[in-house]
């Protein structure tokens, strides 16, 4: 079969199949690797990268693809074999991460501006022969009584519509993704406003850019109450006003829409995600491109240790399966406690 940017979009989000977000920057890693007191080297991050990509039963049936970084998409396993290769060879797409982070944004205080355009063409030529067949670049929206400005919603959403352009030029499906943060008191109508003037402004500015939708995969937030919020919004709630603000805002040929966990619990993020799925009746694949959601379990299993790499690999296969059910709408509480 002909390669294209639609028939990769497709296969992203295949039914029951979502996304491994393994793309943490060496700062993202550190912390996540402190917190399980594992020293950030470069063969650690190997042996925890190849430990997930060697975990058959979830890359085989439940992960489409997995987004690498800078570093582990140029990495090998401990036997040589390229993690690219590893992740080919389960029948999953390798992807890669090529913004340059959030920095501040000139004056506008307390907000920021995701870099990482200069020189992008070209990056994204190498990672092409890399073997990267879709992108990721991230946004960040952040929520206060004062922000966000529209200047900060418009900049970022002009950045996301050439860096999906310059994708789509270089036969990589650009996954985008404007996060708006769940930090903070705000109520779940409050992300609702903001999440909504995101999306739109998104949307409008692959018009202007001429980004091909069907060639686009959408990877945002869920409408959640801020996490200092002192009245949290239910399961069924987020379900429902996520799915609403998606209705007013995201065409119909998007193929699909995968989320970020952002700092909800596991089973929360699944939750969520099962219950938009068994309402239904929608014209986008929902599935998930979770980081923390996914891995927290298993880097707390396998603590660095060689002899819990099952441990490490049951606990990451678990939260693949219980992902792909919600993905299908087809979770439920019960199975966690199974487990
Ligand atoms: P989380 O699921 O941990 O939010 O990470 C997803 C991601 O890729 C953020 O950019």
């Amino acid at each position: 079969m002909t390669e294209t940017l639609e028939s990769i979009a497709k296969a992203m989000v295949a039914p029951g199949k979502g996304i491994l977000a393994a793309d943490e920057s060496s700062g993202t890693i550190k912390k996540r690797f402190d917190a399980i007191n594992v020293a950030s080297t470069e063969e650690n991050r190997r042996d925890y990268r190849e430990m997930l990509f060697r975990t058959e039963e979830a890359m085989k049936n439940y992960i489409s693809g997995v987004i690498l970084y800078d570093e582990t998409i140029r990495q090998k396993a401990k036997d040589g074999t390229p993690l690219v290769d590893l992740i080919k060879k389960s029948g999953s797409i390798p992807g890669i991460k090529v913004d340059a982070g959030a920095k501040p944004m000139a004056g506008f205080p307390g907000e920021t501006i995701t870099e990482g355009l200069d020189g992008l063409d070209d990056r994204l030529a190498e990672y092409y022969k890399l073997g990267a067949r879709f992108a990721k670049w991230r946004a960040v929206i952040d929520i206060s009584p004062v922000i966000p400005t529209n200047a900060c919603i418009e900049a970022n959403a002009e950045a996301l519509a050439r860096y999906a352009a310059l994708c789509q030029k270089n036969g990589i499906v650009p996954i985008v993704e404007p996060e708006v943060l769940m930090d903070g008191d705000h109520t779940a109508d409050r992300c609702f406003e903001v999440t909504e003037a995101t999306l739109r402004a998104l949307f409008n500015r692959l018009a202007l850019h001429n980004v091909k939708l069907e060639g686009t995969i959408l990877k945002p937030n869920m409408v959640v109450s801020g996490k200092k919020c002192a009245k949290q919004a239910g399961i069924q709630e987020v379900a429902e006003k996520t799915i609403a603000v998606f209705k007013r805002t995201v065409p119909a040929a998007i193929p699909g829409i995968v989320f970020l966990s952002g700092g909800q619990s596991d089973e929360d993020a699944t939750a969520h995600l099962n219950a938009m799925n068994a309402i239904g009746g929608l014209p986008w694949a929902l599935s998930f491109s979770y980081g923390r959601a996914l891995q927290a379990a298993p880097q707390k299993a396998w603590s660095g240790k060689a002899e819990n790499v099952a441990a490490g690999q049951r606990a990451f296969a678990h939260r693949a399966k219980m992902n792909s059910l919600a993905a299908l709408g087809k979770w439920k509480a019960e199975l966690e406690k199974a487990a």
